[in-house]
C-alpha cells in the first residue's frame, strides 16, 4: 500500500477546499476574535537565555549580489556568534514597531501574511560555532536571545532524520523553521497552511541572502522524517510542525553517529485563551509527512540541486546593501500608478527566480501582469528563467483584472507589475507526493521574499497578496492550464 504521502488526493482535496472565490469570501462566517488573538512570540519561561550581540553591523554587500547565488561562498567560512546573529536577525529579527491603540505591534525582517508571524526558529549548533556551547536552541526575536533547550551536539540526530545528508551531518549549525499553525489560522483558518509555507519562504529569502553575504554555504532541506525533528525540537507535529531545515557552513562531522533523543519537557506560555484546530489543515499536514529514512530516501535522491541561474548582471542598477534593504523593507500599502523600468523588472525577476542549493528540483513558474513598465507592453506574460525572457500571453491593459484577481485589493491594480507564482499540480505531486505541495508553497514564498528584497534594494516597493484561485488560473490559461496559483507579489512605486 502507498504511504500517505503518495496518496495525493489529500493535497488535491486540501487545495480545493481552501480555494478563495468571489463567492467564498462573501459567504464565510469567520470573524476575528480579538480577545483570543494569539501572542506572536513563543516564550520558554524556564529556559536559560544567552543574549546575542546587539552591535550587528549588517552586511553592506549589494542586495542583488547577495541574491544572485554567486556571492563568494566558502564551505570553510568560520561561524561565530556575531555572524550567526546576523543570519538569524535577517531571517526573523524585529525591525520596526508601531503603536496601535495602547499596544505596540512589532514588525520583522521578513514579511508575514497578516503580520501574524507563525514561524519559529530553532538552531542546532555543533562544536564549530565560536562563542556558542553546542546545543539545541530556540531563537527569541523579542529580546534577541537564544534559549537553551538541549545541551550537546544534535547534528547526528538531524542528519539521521534527513537520511544522513552530508550537508546536515557536517554543518556548523542547522536552522529549523517550524510553524505554530494556530497563529495564522486565527485569521486565515485552514487556508493558512499555505501561508505558513509562504512565511517560511520569505524568511528563507532573507536567511539565504544573509548567509551568502557572510560567505556561508547554505542548503535547504524539505524532505525529512517529520517525527524525528518534532521529537528533537519538542513539538507535537499537529499544533506545531517543522517545515524546513537549513544547513549552514561545513565543519567537522559529529563524533557519534547514533544519538538517543530523550523527550523534551519544556514549558511554554500559552498563546491565547483557547486554540482552535482546523481538520482540513491537520489532515493535509499528516498526509504530507515522511515516516522515516526510507521514505526520505525514496523522494530525496541525495542529489543537491545547485540551482542558481547564471545571469549577467552588469547592466543592472547597483541598489542598496543587504542590511540596509532588510531594515528598510516593509510592505507597500499603496502604489502610485507609475512605471518602473524594464531593467528594474528584469533585475527583480532574475533575483527572485533562482533556485537555492536544496534537496528538490525547481517546481514553480512565474507569470505576471505588466501594468506599467517602461519599454514593456502592458499585458499578461510568462517569465522563462532559463531563457531570461518574457513570453507575451496576451497584450492589453489588465489593471482591473489584476486588482480583481488579488481579492479585489487596489494594490494589484495600482502596482507596476503583479507577479504570480504558479506550479503544475501534477508535476509537483509526481515529484514529491503530498510533500511537493509543501515544497512548492515554500519555494513560492522564497521567490516572493526575494522579489521584495530586490524591489526594495532598487528603491521600489512590494507586497505579498493572496488571490482568487480558479480565476487566476483561468486568466493565465491556456498557458497555465493544470497549474495552481501559489502566491502573488505586487511590485511598483509606493504612493
Ligand atoms: C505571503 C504574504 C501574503 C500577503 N498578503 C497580503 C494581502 O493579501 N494583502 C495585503 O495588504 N498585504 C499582504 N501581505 C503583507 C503583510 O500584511 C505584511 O507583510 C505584514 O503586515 C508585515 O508587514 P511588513 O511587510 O511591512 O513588515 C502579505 C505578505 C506576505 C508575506
Amino acid at each position: 500500500m502507498d504511504s500517505p504521502n503518495r496518496q495525493t488526493q489529500a493535497a488535491r482535496l486540501y487545495h480545493d477546499v481552501t480555494k478563495h472565490s468571489y463567492t467564498s469570501v462573501r459567504s464565510g462566517a469567520h470573524y476575528l476574535d480579538w480577545d483570543n488573538r494569539p501572542f506572536p512570540f513563543k516564550i520558554y519561561p524556564h529556559a536559560a537565555a544567552l543574549a546575542l550581540p546587539r552591535n550587528l553591523n549588517l552586511s553592506s554587500m549589494p542586495t542583488l549580489q547577495a541574491l544572485s547565488g554567486r556571492a563568494q561562498v566558502d564551505p570553510q567560512t568560520p561561524l561565530d556568534l556575531q555572524r550567526l546573529t546576523r543570519v538569524l536577525f535577517c531571517a526573523g529579527g524585529l525591525t520596526r514597531k508601531r503603536k496601535v491603540g495602547a499596544e505596540y505591534y512589532h514588525f520583522r525582517a521578513a514579511p508575514s501574511a497578516g503580520a501574524l508571524y507563525p514561524i519559529e526558529i530553532y538552531l542546532a549548533g555543533g562544536p564549530d560555532v565560536e562563542g556558542l556551547e553546542p546545543g539545541l536552541y530556540h531563537f527569541s526575536p523579542a529580546d534577541l536571545k537564544l534559549r537553551g533547550l538541549r545541551r550537546g551536539d544534535w547534528r547526528a540526530a538531524l542528519a539521521r532524520a534527513c537520511a544522513m545528508r552530508p550537508s546536515v551531518a557536517q554543518a556548523r549549525a542547522i536552522v529549523i523553521l517550524s510553524a505554530i499553525f494556530w497563529r495564522s489560522a486565527w485569521k486565515y483558518q485552514a487556508r493558512c497552511y499555505r501561508y505558513c509555507f509562504w512565511d517560511a519562504g520569505t524568511m528563507l529569502a532573507n536567511l539565504l541572502a544573509a548567509a551568502d553575504a557572510e560567505g556561508l554555504e547554505a542548503e535547504v532541506i524539505v524532505n525529512f522524517a517529520d517525527a524525528e525533528i518534532e521529537r528533537l525540537i519538542g513539538v507535537d507535529g499537529e499544533r506545531e510542525g517543522p517545515l524546513c531545515i537549513v544547513a549552514l557552513g561545513r565543519g567537522a562531522p559529529p563524533e557519534r553517529e547514533e544519538v538517543e533523543v530523550p523527550q523534551l519537557e519544556m514549558e511554554t506560555v500559552p498563546l491565547s485563551m483557547e486554540e482552535k484546530s482546523y481538520p482540513d489543515l491537520v489532515r493535509m499536514h499528516r498526509a504530507s509527512k515522511l515516516s522515516g529514512v526510507d521514505e526520505v530516501l525514496a523522494i530525496a535522491t541525495g542529489q543537491v540541486h545547485p540551482g542558481a541561474i547564471e545571469v549577467s548582471r552588469s547592466a543592472w542598477p547597483a541598489g542598496s546593501g543587504l542590511g540596509e534593504t532588510i531594515l528598510r523593507r516593509g510592505s507597500t500599502r499603496r502604489f502610485a500608478q507609475e512605471a518602473i523600468s524594464a531593467e528594474e523588472l528584469t533585475a527583480i525577476l532574475e533575483s527572485s527566480s533562482g533556485h537555492p542549493r536544496c534537496d528538490f528540483a525547481p517546481l514553480g513558474d512565474t507569470y505576471l501582469i505588466v501594468n506599467a513598465v517602461s519599454g514593456v507592453a502592458s499585458g499578461a506574460y510568462y517569465y522563462s528563467p532559463t531563457r531570461r525572457a518574457l513570453e507575451l500571453l496576451k497584450a492589453g491593459d489588465f489593471r482591473a483584472e489584476a486588482g480583481y484577481l488579488c481579492l479585489e485589493q487596489p494594490l494589484g491594480a495600482d502596482c507596476s507589475a503583479l507577479l504570480c507564482y504558479m506550479a503544475s499540480f501534477e508535476h509537483l505531486l509526481d515529484a514529491l507526493g503530498n510533500r511537493g505541495y509543501r515544497a512548492a508553497q515554500l519555494e513560492a514564498g522564497l521567490h516572493g521574499g526575494r522579489a521584495y528584497l530586490a524591489a526594495y534594494a532598487l528603491g521600489r516597493g512590494a507586497t505579498g497578496l493572496t488571490f482568487y484561485d480558479d480565476d487566476t488560473v483561468e486568466f493565465f490559461s491556456p498557458h497555465a492550464a493544470g497549474k495552481i496559483p501559489l502566491l502573488m507579489v505586487a511590485i511598483g512605486v509606493p504612493a
